[in-house]
């Protein structure tokens, strides 16, 4: 496919991600010779501003893709189910940001620093990796070739963007509530987000983590292609707007010191560190919102164990999580000549 003919769908298009997705290929001044918004007929007919004019947004369905070379899908993961595959029958490369296909063997779930080379073997389906694996594995992959890494336990503070716009509403309308005397009103979280923490990131499963904890074991596994890595998560929403926080703790087989990790992590791909501690200087959700980097700082020795190490990590969850994440993807496939079925 030459970059020439290329006509680009967002699917989910007036989504938190899905307006990041649109802003992300203006950025980035993407090849599209087109670029189409899609969504539910809620939304049909709505405006959004694309370089200096207006997509009219247009409903969903079976049709959509006959005139498409390239779908980036937002649109959750029963969506995803539907019509990725219907996408692909009419010809049309899915980058598809749901969790619905991206334990499938068939599907590559790529994060371009770290498994490109896995885009080559795609059948029409790729899939963007959860927002908190994403910028784990940014930091973790430089780090495993250095020195293999055994064992990760990371905790998370996730932001309400990460569950879309309604949750993002939510926080905004029961901070005004509180601070009217009001009792928060809950919808989309089982209990106020507001001035509160909740352990608890999409379904619990039958070994009481939830899914949004065994997504980042078995997430890390298929993108760094090493399933002897041992991981345990705990994932937190916290009541912060744009850009998850995680603290991540290192075990290596190899002995790598904090000024070594630095020197590493300087080099890495899509990283920065922010690491001086005597100048107040480390990574916070505030200054991650809007950046495409994944910020990583707090780097020191894990006294308890021989070879380990303590990080904290922070990245947009709406752009490095999801959206640049996708359109990273679409620029590789586009790179490769791999947008074909
Ligand atoms: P809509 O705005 O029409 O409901 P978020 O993650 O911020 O909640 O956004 C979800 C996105 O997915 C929105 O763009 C939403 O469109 C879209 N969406 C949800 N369900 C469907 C569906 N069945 N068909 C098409 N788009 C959908």
């Amino acid at each position: 496919m030459h970059a020439k003919q290329l006509r680009v769908g967002v699917v989910g298009a007036t989504g938190a991600v899905g307006r990041e997705m649109l802003k992300t290929l203006e950025q980035r001044e993407f090849p599209a010779t087109s670029v189409r918004a899609l969504a539910s007929s809620r939304s049909a007919g709505q405006e959004i501003p694309f370089k200096g004019g207006q997509l009219i947004v247009e409903e969903l369905d079976e049709n959509s893709f006959q005139e498409l070379d390239l779908a980036l899908f937002s649109a959750g993961g029963g969506t995803s189910e539907k019509y990725a595959p219907i996408a692909v029958r009419s010809g049309c490369v899915v980058v598809d940001n749901s969790s619905a296909w991206r334990m499938d063997p068939e599907v590559p779930l790529v994060v371009p620093e770290v498994n490109p080379d896995d885009l080559a073997k795609h059948k029409g389906i790729i899939a963007n990796p959860n927002c908190s694996t994403i910028q784990m594995v940014v930091v973790l992959k430089p780090l495993h070739d250095a020195g293999r890494i055994k064992r990760v336990v990371v905790s998370t503070y996730q932001a309400v963007s990460g569950t879309g716009q309604k949750a993002i509403k939510e926080m905004e309308t029961q901070v005004r509530q509180m601070f009217n005397m009001q009792e928060p009103e809950a919808e989309v979280y089982p209990y106020q987000i507001a001035f509160n923490c909740l352990p608890h990131i999409d379904v619990f499963l039958d070994n009481d983590y939830t899914k949004e904890e065994m997504k980042m074991v078995l997430e890390t596994q298929k993108i760094m292609g090493d399933e002897t890595i041992r991981l345990t998560a705990t994932t937190v929403r916290v009541p912060v707007f744009f850009g998850h926080s995680e603290s991540v703790n290192v075990e290596t087989e190899k002995k790598i010191t904090p000024a070594e990790a630095r020197v590493i992590l300087a080099q890495a791909p899509g990283v920065q560190v922010l690491d001086n501690p005597k100048e107040k200087i480390y990574p916070m959700p505030i200054h991650a919102a809007g950046e495409d980097l994944t910020f990583v700082g707090r780097i020191r020795e894990d006294e308890s164990i021989a070879n380990g190490l303590n990080l904290w990590v922070v990245a947009d969850n709406l752009r490095k999580g999801a959206a640049l994440n996708a359109v990273q993807i679409a620029e590789v496939l586009v790179e490769r000549d791999l947008v074909r079925v």
